[in-house]
Order: C-alpha cells, then structure tokens, then sequence
C-alpha cells in the first residue's frame, strides 16, 4: 500500500465505523488499529478525529458543492471526504498531495466511480474556497461544526453564549492534571515538569491543577506511576469545592467510574471514615480500582445500580453524596467529538428521567445534615438546574447551598439557580455543572 493511503484509508474506515454504526470513535479506532502498523497509529487517530470535529462543517461544504445530499454518499466516501477536507482545512500537507491521496484511497477502497467524485469535489474545493469560507463564515453552526440540534440548544439555553460555546467546541482539548495535594503542589508539580522538558503551568485558582502546554503519553509525567499525578479536567476537579470533605465522613460516590472523582474525593480529604464508589457498570468499575491502586488511596468499591438502593445499601446514612450523573455529556465535546454524530435532540429528552432517578436514590440515603453534589459535564438546563427544581419541588427536606458559601471556590464559571456552570472553554475546562444541596 502506497504511504498517502496506508494512513487515510484506515481514518476513513474508522469515521465510517462511526457513521455506520453508531460506534463511537475510540471503538472504531480500537477496531480498525488492530490491523494498522504501529508506527501508523497517531496519524490514523489525529486524521479520524480530525474528520470527525469537522464533520458537520464539511456536510455544509459538501452541500454547497454538491447536487444531492452528503447524507446519501456512501459512507466510506463521504467519510473519506471528511479526511481530506480536513486536512485541506489543516493546511499541513500541500493541497495536491491530499487531493491525489485521497483519490488513490477511494480507488483502493471504493471504486472508480468513488475516485472520480472525490477529485472533482476536492478540485472544485480548492477553486471556490473563498467563497464556500463566506458562507461558513455567515453561519456559526456550519462553521463551528455544530449540529443543528446542538446549535438550537445552545441558543435556546444560552443566547448570549451560544457562539463562544460552539467556537469552543470546535477546539481540541488542553490536558490537564490533578495533583495529589497531600505529596505535592500544582505548583511545584509544574516546576517539576518543566524540569522534565514539559511545558506546564498551575491554575493559581484550583491549587492542585496543572495545565499542560501540549497533551503528552502520561508516562512522561513524574511520578504518574507512584499516582502523584493524574489526567482530570479542570472543570471535574472543582467538584470537590462544593463538597466540602470533613474528616470522619461517610462519602457515597454514586456514579464512580472511571473513579477520576473517586481519586479527588480520597485525595481532597485523608481522614474520611469511608468513600464507597459504586458503579452499574462492573467493568469500568475496574477502572475504578486501578485508579486508586496507582494513587495509593482507600475506597471500596461496588457494582450497583445507585437507582436501587434497597439492592445493596446496609441502611447507614452517608454525610456526603455525589451523583456525578450520566449525562449528554455535551461539555466534553473537544474531548470526544463523535458525541456530535452519536445524540439527537431526542436523546437529550430522556436524560433527565435518569439524572432524577439517581437524585431522588441518593436523597434517601443522605444524612440528615447531610450534603448531596449533583454534577454533570453537560450545559442543557434541562439535565442540570431542570432536574434539581423538579426535585426540589417533590422534597420539603432540601436546601440548595449557595455556590457563594463553597469554601474557597474558584471563579470559574457562571452562577445558575441552584448551582454553578462552567461553559466549555471557560479557562480552559470542559463544560461541567455542580450544584450542592443540603438536608434538614
Ligand atoms: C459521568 S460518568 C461518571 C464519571 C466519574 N464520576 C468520574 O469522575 O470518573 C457516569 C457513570 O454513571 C454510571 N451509571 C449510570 N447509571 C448508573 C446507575 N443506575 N447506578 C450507578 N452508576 C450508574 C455509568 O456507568 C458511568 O460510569
């Protein structure tokens, strides 16, 4: 296989996996890897995830450049298509030598028929670009890849933010870390990576975050092994804000894994009596594990559904809950851009029946005195301050405690009813909302 296509014929399946399918991307990736020369798989994965941030930009491109929809193209086409316009975007290789690769993939993995299509698009492309780039340049939705149904959410939830959001999105995501604050400092941690040739800085607003110039294999961070660093996102670290961890607590952690907050919720407070993560899902509750063994950190851990208290629960009230809720997950977007293909707008409606199932489980088993976080890494109000008025309204026993009263909570993020939101891009986090309430 010629070197233009052993990378982009690969990428393209990968994207049509996910169109086809509905798989996510680092499932199709997983699948088609397997069969792809080691040396290969970076530019296999920066070219399917470049593909699939710009897909819905290049639907708009492809609709002014064609005469029926980009919808009915094959999919490996239409993915193949995604590619190269990505990396026309990219501007990284010369524009011949993307045109002529991506033609030789479509004859090596569609048709004759296929090659001659994808030329005379890419061609006409390159021709009218100033003018297909004005068109983008009137529609933020197109422009920013947006869905339109993502587009009519955001501008329905947050009009005035709506395009700053979605030209976030369209971003790739920074890596942060979350330092173990009981060994070390964000920092001196940074120090120590700039030491190691890695640039990095602390976010002076959360002291145990650190802000990596450019995302690296977590092994080159000092002390990764040893769980004295580990990848968490700004906006999941702050979390543990509103919690307000004293010694001597019960903590439930309701929707555990991967245990990224597990590990927060054991390193934030040393001296709690337990923390207990449960997760429905066993095998990421593994995930769970590794997690704390690599921080040294104590936490048992259980696979339940948090739904369904009266399966597993012995009846001891916990001090603090954490409901870190399945959710659209649209916050995490620049992290996992096939969330844009993979929702609905109808996928969005049935979120919230789950977030207050969850919500309503945990009130039961929280102490009187007692804080419940609700928390999602998404910005519809529907799953965030929709959810805890409909609960609100169903208790006459909870109280919402005022962002302004978290001890030492940072300014980032904007205030919601009952709880607080950090939109996407937002110093650098992903979208993430948490809210505390309390019980009489
Ligand atoms: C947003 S993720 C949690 C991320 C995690 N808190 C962290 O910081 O690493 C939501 C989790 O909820 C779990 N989940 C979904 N329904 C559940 C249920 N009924 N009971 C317990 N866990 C559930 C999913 O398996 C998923 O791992």
């Amino acid at each position: 296989m010629r070197p233009g296509v052993a990378a982009r014929l690969p990428a393209a399946e990968a994207v049509a996996i996910v169109l086809n399918e509905g798989a996510s991307l680092d499932d199709a990736l997983r699948v088609v890897l397997a069969r792809v020369a080691t040396e290969l798989a970076p530019t296999v994965r920066s070219l399917s995830y470049g593909a699939i941030r710009g897909f819905f930009r290049h639907a708009k491109l492809l609709g002014e450049l064609l005469s029926r929809p980009a919808g009915r193209l094959e999919p490996l086409v239409r993915a193949l298509l995604s590619v190269a316009l990505y990396e026309l975007e990219d501007r990284r290789s010369p524009d011949y030598a993307v045109v002529d690769a991506a033609v030789e993939v479509a004859r090596a993995g569609a048709n004759a028929r296929a090659a001659g299509l994808v030329n005379a698009l890419l061609r006409r492309y390159l021709r009218e670009r100033a003018r297909l780039d004005a068109a983008l340049a009137r529609d933020p939705a197109a422009r920013f890849a947006s869905p339109a149904w993502l587009a009519a959410r955001l501008r329905a939830d947050w009009p005035e933010h709506a395009s700053q959001v979605m030209a976030a999105l369209d971003t790739q995501a920074p890596m942060w870390l979350r330092v173990d604050a009981r060994r070390t400092t964000g920092e001196a941690y940074a120090a120590s990576l700039r030491e190691a040739g890695l640039g990095a800085r602390a976010e002076p607003r959360v002291p145990y975050a650190v802000l990596l110039d450019a995302p690296c294999d977590v092994q080159a961070l000092p002390g990764f092994a040893a769980g004295l660093a580990s990848v968490q996102d700004l906006g999941a670290q702050c979390v543990a804000f509103a919690l307000d961890l004293q010694p001597g607590q019960r903590v439930l952690d309701a929707c555990a894994a991967p245990g990224g907050k597990t590990a927060l919720i054991a390193e934030r407070q040393s001296a709690l009596h337990q923390i207990l993560a449960l997760d429905a899902d066993a095998a990421r509750l593994e995930r769970v594990r590794d997690n704390l063994r690599r921080g040294q950190l104590a936490a048992q851990t259980l696979a339940a559904d948090a739904g369904a208290p009266a399966n597993w629960w012995d009846g001891a009230p916990f001090d603090r809950i954490l409901v870190d809720a399945p959710c659209s997950a649209l916050g995490v977007i620049r992290r996992h851009p096939d969330i844009r293909l993979r929702r609905s707008a109808a996928d969005l409606e049935k979120m919230p029946r789950v977030q207050e199932r969850l919500l309503r489980a945990g009130w039961s088993m929280l102490a009187s005195g007692g804080r419940l976080v609700y928390s999602t890494c998404t910005f519809t109000h529907a799953e965030n301050r929709g959810v805890l008025a409909r609960f609100l309204s169903e208790v006459t026993d909870a109280d919402p405690v005022p962002p302004a009263s978290w001890p030492d909570r940072p300014d980032i993020g904007v205030a919601d009813p009952y709880g607080w939101q950090i939109l996407p891009g937002e110093a650098g986090a992903d979208g993430f909302y948490y809210a505390a309430l309390k019980k009489r």
